[in-house]
């Protein structure tokens, strides 16, 4: 049997946090080392133009998160590691994917939908500050899949309505013109933890609560020192439910490290100790990579080269797959 394909995209439009990392970046590089699967791995530059309309904020962003990706040891020889933008083709399909996707579905999109809801709200015009970009977003996305016939996407919750658009998509284009898409699965892992961030609210760039991954090592402690806690003095018993202390240690701590943990509450730990073994915990961890990424930030002509390796790599799949799709839908030379 073939090897099965699991892709997922990063949006570049932000910093990479401690979220990112525990809930995306670890397990997907630990996924890639594994032997069964053909793994992509792609900054979405496109997706972040949907969002961001800085261009100094998206090209820092790249930068970061391949440097980010990179330092924490993707194995770029085993999964293809490209920028979305370097792929010319996922362009070029998302035209044909358009011109098959049903202006309904993409009514249904949720995102689109509460942009609508929030102008409604406002009593303003329903269509008012909406782009196509936002609109269209899904299809763009489904041509990110379908281009590398990905079986497997793992993506958040919020991302689940637009595998299922992908699929949708592929099946009109495979009833109308052969089959030539696999019809890819979205996989939510409900083991990889939601981190909490600063305030105990999920860590999120747009809650202004998040741990940058790459702070160095005083200012990583800073942060976490402003972890909301409650009043509870040393020596008084502390609640683990709840705390957003106790769920950020977890997601680095192996189980013994969890089980001591879970007793120093019970036994009154000071919140100041707490945090500072959460800090070491977190910073042993980050701080072999941290070097790498610093290194690796200070030199982006490296970083770069990486990416041209990647896109020439994942070109050799999509530039014959495009020819096979263009001639699908009749467009080919005239003899
Ligand atoms: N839309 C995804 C997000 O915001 C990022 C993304 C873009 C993606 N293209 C993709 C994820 C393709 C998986 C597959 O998180």
């Amino acid at each position: 049997m073939s090897k099965r394909t699991v892709l997922t995209g990063i949006t570049t439009t932000g910093t990479p946090h401690l979220g990112n990392y525990v809930g995306a970046i670890k397990p997907a590089i630990e996924a890639s080392h594994g032997d069964g699967v053909r793994s992509c791995y792609f900054l979405a530059d496109y997706h972040a133009l949907i969002k961001c309309r800085e261009p100094e904020v998206v090209h820092r962003s790249t930068l970061e998160i391949a440097a980010t990706w990179l330092a924490l040891g993707l194995d770029t020889d085993k999964a293809l590691f490209y920028r979305q933008s370097d792929i010319p083709e996922i362009t070029e399909l998302t035209w044909l994917l358009t011109c098959v996707t049903a202006k309904g579905l993409m009514n249904r999109a949720h995102a689109y939908k509460a942009a609508v809801q929030e102008n409604l709200d406002a009593g303003e015009d329903p269509d008012k500050a909406i782009d196509m970009g936002l609109f269209s977003y899904p299809v763009l996305m489904a041509a990110d899949i379908l281009m590398f016939n990905a079986h497997h996407v793992p993506v958040g919750r919020d991302q689940v309505q637009h595998l299922e658009m992908a699929r949708d998509i592929a099946q009109r284009f495979n009833h109308l013109f052969g089959e030539h898409f696999v019809l890819p699965e979205a996989v939510v892992d409900d083991n990889v933890a939601v981190l909490p961030g600063l305030d105990g609210r999920k860590m999120s760039k747009s809650y202004n609560n998040t741990i940058p991954l790459w702070l160095p090592e005083k200012k990583l402690r800073k942060s976490i020192m402003k972890i909301v806690t409650n009043s509870l003095e040393p020596g008084q018993p502390k609640q683990t439910e709840d705390s957003a202390l106790f769920a950020i240690y977890c997601a680095f701590a192996d189980s013994g490290q969890r089980k001591a943990m879970r007793q120093a509450f019970a036994d009154g730990i000071g919140w100041g100790d707490a945090k500072q073994q959460c800090f070491e915990l977190i910073n042993t961890e980050l701080a072999p990579a941290r070097e790498t990424y610093e290194a690796l930030i200070s030199n982006p002509a490296r970083i770069e080269e990486r990416l041209r390796e990647g896109a020439e790599r994942a070109r050799r799949i999509t530039l014959p797959f495009m020819r096979e799709l263009r001639k699908a839908v009749g467009i080919r030379p005239l003899v």
